[in-house]
């Protein structure tokens, strides 16, 4: 606590949910892990008002680094993917009065197999304070499990030895949560993320409710999946249907209407609307409709239903 980080929950945005180990610049350049991903995300946290929401952090996720660490043993950026290196776009970050967040691992290569920092704590995290980084999420792939414990403490005192404020974000529990070997608080609070609902609007605010978390610490549940529908009834037997995407990860999904389970009153057909997250009419539906909505990760698409009487349809045709 006397550090003065982590004191309310930490809020930002994180590249791996949306974008993954996409790497391939040369034919889309506009979703790849770049520098360009992480300017324009700070830009948009400003522009759209995120920051004044209380949004802080820009962070990258796994798949930034070369494969190759340099001369002197420290991770460098993929040179094509980076061209300006971290520190260059942590000064970007600062310059909208925002934080930059990086990712590393704990064990000998990271989970999508780029380098891990096994060996080179002190290395690392003194790599990361001269690039001006704020926080550091470190995962758990390729490690022995009898050494995670020991490696996260490690990492921990590697990086308070910098002397610099660098939030500490790490993945410890969950990969020692195979082998039984957490302690009880731990497994009671892994449990409760697993089980939690798919309120996926406000995770970290959620998890507050913890024992574990409070100030200085806090819960981050991580991703949930697959789709959710919630129905309420309307006026004149109308319908409002709400189709939440609760997988975080990857792009937009698709969702075929038929499936909400008030599309019965779609026989023999209905007008359906799409209310948000646009306005869209999408026309009369039957009970075969094919319709795909394309709900964002953690999106919600916002529907009316009118059932239309066969009388009422002739007037569409
Ligand atoms: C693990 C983590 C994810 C992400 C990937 C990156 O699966 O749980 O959040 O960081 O590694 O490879």
């Amino acid at each position: 606590l006397d550090n003065g980080l982590a004191l309310t929950p930490t809020m930002g945005w994180l590249h791996w949910e949306r974008f993954m180990c996409n790497i391939n610049c040369d034919k889309d350049p506009d979703n790849c892990i770049s520098e360009k991903l992480y300017m324009q995300m700070a830009d948009v946290m400003v522009k759209e008002g995120w920051k004044d929401a209380g949004y802080e952090y820009v962070c990258i996720d796994d798949c930034w680094p070369s494969h190759d660490r340099d001369a002197k043993g420290r991770l460098q950026a993929d040179p094509r993917r980076f061209p300006g290196g971290i520190k260059k776009l942590a000064d970007y970050v600062h310059s909208k009065g925002l934080k930059l967040g990086i990712y590393g691992d704990v064990g000998k290569n990271t989970c999508a197999g780029y380098p891990g920092s096994l060996g080179y704590y002190e290395v690392d995290a003194q790599t990361f304070a001269d690039w001006g980084v704020d926080l550091l999420k470190f995962d758990g792939c390729y490690m022995n499990w009898t050494l995670l414990g020991e490696g996260y403490v490690n990492m921990s005192k590697a990086l308070n030895k910098t002397g610099k404020s660098i939030l500490y974000s790490c993945e410890w529990p969950l990969y020692e949560w195979p082998y039984q070997k957490v302690s009880d608080e731990h497994k009671e609070y892994l449990f409760r993320y697993n089980s939690l609902p798919s309120q996926t609007g406000l995770p970290l605010i959620k998890t507050s409710s913890f024992p574990v978390a409070g100030p200085g610490g806090w819960n981050d549940p991580d991703m949930f999946d697959s789709f959710e529908i919630w129905e309420r009834p309307l006026s004149e037997k109308r319908l409002a249907a709400a189709v939440l995407n609760k997988q975080e990860i990857g792009g937009p999904r698709g969702f075929v209407i038929r499936a909400i389970p008030g599309w019965k009153m779609c026989d023999p057909k209905c007008n359906v609307t799409q209310i948000l997250p646009e306005y869209k009419e999408m026309g009369v539906q039957t009970p075969k409709s094919n319709i795909v909505l394309s709900v964002n990760p953690s999106g919600t698409a916002l529907l009316t239903i009118t059932p239309l009487s066969s009388d009422f349809t002739e007037m569409y045709k």
